[in-house]
Parts: C-alpha cells; sequence; structure tokens
C-alpha cells in the first residue's frame, strides 16, 4: 500500500501534519514519507520566534522549513494573530500601559513583516488570524478577545493586508475549531461565515478559511453537516483547508498507551477521520487536508484536555492504527 502523500498527490488533495522538533529529529521517515505539506506545532508562534524583544530564535522555524524542502513538502504557516502563546514581553507590555495600543499595531506590523519575509516564497498557506470567535455567542468577534480588547477589531483586517503585502504569492486563511459543525450546531459556523464574507466584499485579502476539524468522539458529529459547511464557505469563492484534525476520545490519564475507556471509540474514530476526509474529497475547493500531529506519542491533546488522548492516526509507538488504514483506503 502507499503512502498518504503518493495516494493524496493521485486525487490532487495534499496530505499534511503538524510536526514538533521531535517528529523532525526522531521520526523523519514518517513525517517526510507520508506526508505532503507540514505545519509548524509552534515553531512559526510569536512566542517561539521572538521571546524577547527584537531577539528572534528562528531555530524550530528554519528547521522546519528545511525539513520541508528536503522533503519535498508544502508548508502551512501558522499563525500570526492569535490571543494564545503570545510573548511574555508584549502581553506584559500591554498590560503595564508600557505598550500602547498604536505601538501594539506598530509592532505586529513588524512581526509580520519580518516573520513572512524571511519565509517569503516557500509558504503555500498562512493561518493570519486564528481563534476570534467564541462558541458561547459567536453573533461576531469575541469582543473580550486579546487582540479586540487591546488592539481593536480593525486589526484582523489589517494583518491579513499586512500579510498580503509581506508575501503577496501566499494563500491568506481565517482559522478556527467548530466553523464546520464539529460540536453539532451551525452558530459559529454561521458567524465566520458572515463575517469572512463582509471582509471579503470590503476588499480584504482572505483566501480561504481554515477548519481546525478537532473532533472528540464525544460529540455528535454529523458527516453530512461537515460537507455542507465546507460548500458553503465554497459557495463565496473561498478556498478551504482542514487544518488541524485529529479525534480525541477518553482515557485512562495513567495508561501510557492510551486506551479508549470506551470500546466504541476505536470504531468511532476511524469513521469520523474517514467521514472529514471523503468530505473533503468531494469539495473541490478543499485544497489540503492536515492532521494535528500524528502520533499520540507527541499530540496535544492530552496536556490540553485532562483524561483524554488516542487522538492521532498512529499510535504512541508511532504504528499505525485503524483511522490511518482508513484514511489510506479513502484515498
Ligand atoms: C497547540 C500545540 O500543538 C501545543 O504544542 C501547544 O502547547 C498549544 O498549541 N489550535 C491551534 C493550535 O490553532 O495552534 C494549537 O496547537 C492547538 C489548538
Amino acid at each position: 500500500p502507499q503512502s498518504l502523500r503518493a495516494l493524496g498527490t493521485l486525487i490532487n488533495l495534499p496530505i499534511g501534519s503538524a510536526l514538533t522538533p521531535q517528529d523532525i529529529t526522531q521520526w523523519a521517515s514518517i513525517s517526510g514519507g507520508q506526508f505532503s505539506v507540514v505545519t509548524g506545532a509552534n515553531a512559526m508562534k510569536w512566542e517561539t520566534v521572538e521571546p524577547a524583544r527584537g531577539t528572534y530564535d528562528w531555530t524550530d522555524a528554519d528547521q522546519l522549513v528545511a525539513f520541508a524542502k528536503a522533503n519535498h513538502q508544502l508548508v502551512r504557516g501558522h499563525t500570526l494573530l492569535w490571543h494564545n502563546q503570545l510573548p511574555a514581553w508584549l502581553t506584559a507590555g500591554v498590560a503595564a500601559g508600557t505598550i500602547t495600543k498604536t505601538q501594539l499595531w506598530g509592532l505586529l506590523e513588524k512581526h509580520i513583516f519580518t516573520e513572512l519575509g524571511r519565509y517569503r516564497g516557500k509558504i503555500w498557506q498562512w493561518d493570519v488570524a486564528n481563534e476570534f470567535f467564541t462558541d458561547a455567542n459567536p453573533s461576531g468577534v469575541n469582543p473580550n478577545d486579546w487582540w479586540v480588547v487591546n488592539a481593536g477589531e480593525g486589526i484582523i483586517a489589517q494583518a491579513f493586508k499586512w500579510a498580503h503585502q509581506a508575501d503577496p504569492g501566499a494563500l491568506l486563511f481565517y482559522n478556527d475549531y467548530n466553523v464546520t459543525g464539529e460540536d453539532g450546531t451551525n452558530a459559529k459556523h454561521d458567524a465566520v461565515f458572515d463575517w469572512v464574507k463582509k471582509q471579503r466584499d470590503a476588499g480584504v485579502p482572505i483566501h480561504g478559511v481554515g477548519t481546525q476539524a478537532h473532533l472528540d468522539t464525544q460529540y455528535g458529529f454529523d458527516p453530512q453537516r461537515f460537507q455542507q459547511d465546507l460548500e458553503h464557505y465554497a459557495s463565496i469563492g473561498l478556498k478551504i483547508a482542514i487544518t488541524e484534525a485529529d479525534v480525541r476520545t477518553f482515557v485512562e490519564t495513567t495508561d501510557s498507551n492510551q486506551t479508549p475507556t470506551d470500546s466504541l471509540a476505536q470504531f468511532a474514530q476511524p469513521f469520523e477521520y474517514s467521514a472529514m476526509l471523503q468530505a473533503a474529497i468531494s469539495v473541490p475547493e478543499v485544497i489540503s487536508f492536515t492532521v494535528w500531529g500524528w502520533t499520540d506519542a507527541d499530540s496535544w491533546v492530552p496536556g490540553t484536555f485532562p483524561g483524554e488522548g488516542y487522538a492521532c492516526i498512529y499510535d504512541v509507538n508511532q504504528q499505525p492504527k485503524q483511522a490511518y488504514f482508513t484514511l489510506q483506503k479513502d484515498l
């Protein structure tokens, strides 16, 4: 049987993964052999690249881009404007009032031009803005978002404009979770759809929507709604990327093998991965399908959702799970 990347290439759908530095150094044959597009799990985030004001650390980002080049892979840049993983000097400075609103705009502009300038022409897609809508009341951009509070909502459109100037060839994405009905409702999908449409009508260079697609076998995932929501974005000329697919489930926290506590989860998981991929394949505007890490050994899930895990397509020992074989069959 062929690799996911070889099979994806046959139908012109790049298959990708987020990579940690460990994925690159320890498990290069899978990270390079199975995927044709890669994303830094943390490598390109602001706190990583500028840990002290004016002091840059491109170690992880350079490593990712070099790995992609060596393995003939595309790169998804992630992410420029997000309330999480901001450098401490930035959040502390804003909190203390030593960084004013005007200076904050200037710092973001510099951040975007510096990072996109460094990798100009090497990044296929950029997640410019990430997670600006809440689940609870998604009628518009979250008024309590750190950026909205400190810089004003207009910073989001401006970030897209700066990114477009800094690297005109990159496709620019708005990226978020629960925007394709993952939680069983369409409220957030509708809010993001309306906002993105409004921005595009106003000439803001947003080329696509990234649906993170973090699923949980506990939620009522609806494959039909997922596909309809992809088609809805496509209907206004947006490209779509599945950016962070994974399917987590409850596990014994003491079990380092991350065995699901619900025995049906091992069937639900491949089903849900498969349903997402099939929807992606059937909507031509979907231009890439990326999983958020391929091995349970270094997935973000156990650290973020206590008591959950088993989210990836390979197990903790880098052995392919049923989810992997299902994707391979679908391709
Ligand atoms: C996660 C990383 O995988 C972790 O290593 C890090 O500790 C926290 O961030 N949505 C996103 C990603 O857009 O950037 C997040 O990545 C996962 C949720």
